[in-house]
């Protein structure tokens, strides 16, 4: 019997690869060259199932072209590089890989709000270029996490293992949400719901933890950098497109914020140049699941979820983390 194609449209760990050949005729880019639009509908052509990065765009128009196609497996959480509905509509299964990373990406939103309230890679690059005589009471003096006010924009899992590291810090959580919390989870959290203008205004630190959609686009602009306090940091980890950054890089020029921690970016790879001129930003390339374990664990679910997804394997059948179960009804 012929096994179903499929593409693996970045590189990963060469044991997957292996993994996904035992059920199916792999196309992989272990290359790692980048697959623009025309490639990516070129070496989708005739593929059952696909193995996809955040970046790669996978709309109604793409898959309007592909009728063999019944799977898109994100090696992500966020999915926001996917049409669900137009996939829905086409009976192709959509998945993520939600849970095996929320740890891991906290873990770095600390690392990346620390480094930023505190001045580290400012400080070490300075250090580096020799420019340190001698020692003074007021070098890069920052802001501090310890009982100050943590404010969290998106308390889904992400946001909710950020809210339990800052129990450590005895800071006071404040969060807004699309919907509220139930009581018994803010209790435990010691997290309060508050409009977005509070948290803006009263958040010595703010994470950004909210998935990227045409709502939450830009839920950081100009408008609300105004209404931060000055001496307030911001962390995205979200996606590029929820802050803007043409607006970030005014605003962290003329310090009416402290500084800001980025590991997203609008238009990523590439980098809103006022950014990379402002020392008050720590930008790191979009590194906050980036532990070796974590991104095998990714990498896994995403090859599990398209085995399932294709009727492959020992769990033949429902994806373990299928984002559009409406789909299965009338699946392809
Ligand atoms: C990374 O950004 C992810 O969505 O997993």
């Amino acid at each position: 019997m012929t096994k179903p194609s499929i593409l693996v449209t970045r590189a990963v760990f060469p044991e997957v690869i292996d993994r996904l050949a035992q059920y199916f005729d792999v196309d992989s880019n272990q290359q790692d060259v980048a697959l623009d639009g025309a490639a990516l509908r070129q070496r989708l052509a005739g593929k059952s199932g696909v193995l996809a990065n955040a970046a790669d765009r996978i709309d109604g128009e793409l898959v309007a072209g592909l009728p063999a196609l019944r799977a898109v497996c994100n090696m992500a959480v966020g999915y926001n590089n996917l049409d669900v509905p137009a996939l829905t509509a086409a009976g192709i299964v959509a998945t993520n890989t939600p849970d095996v990373l929320t740890e891991t990406t906290a873990d770095f939103g600390w690392a990346l709000l620390m480094a930023t309230a505190r001045r580290v890679t400012e400080s070490e690059h300075w250090l580096r270029a020799g420019k340190w005589e001698r020692w003074s009471y007021d070098m890069f003096l920052g802001m501090d996490l310890y009982r100050s006010t943590l404010g969290i924009l998106g308390m889904g899992r992400i946001g909710q293992a950020l809210a339990r590291r800052a129990a450590g810090f005895g800071m006071s959580v404040l969060y807004h949400n699309r919907s509220r919390l139930p009581e018994e989870t803010e209790r435990a959290l010691n997290a309060r719901y508050v409009s977005k203008t509070e948290l803006l205004a009263q958040s010595d630190h703010l994470l950004l933890v909210l998935p990227y959609s045409a709502q939450s686009h830009h839920s950081i602009g100009a408008a609300e950098l105004a209404q931060m306090k000055p001496s307030a940091t911001l962390v995205n980890l979200a996606r590029g497109g929820v802050v803007d950054d043409a607006a970030l890089a005014v605003a962290l020029r003329e310090r009416r914020i402290f500084a800001a921690g980025l590991d997203v970016f609008e238009g990523e790879p590439q980098v809103h140049p006022g950014l990379l001129t402002v020392p008050n930003v720590v930008l790191t390339p979009h590194i906050a699941s980036a532990s070796e374990k974590t991104r095998r664990a990714m990498a896994d679910l995403a090859a599990d979820n398209l085995i399932a997804a294709l009727n492959a394997g020992p769990q033949a059948g429902r994806p373990p983390s299928l984002i559009n179960p409406e789909v299965m009804a009338h699946r392809r």
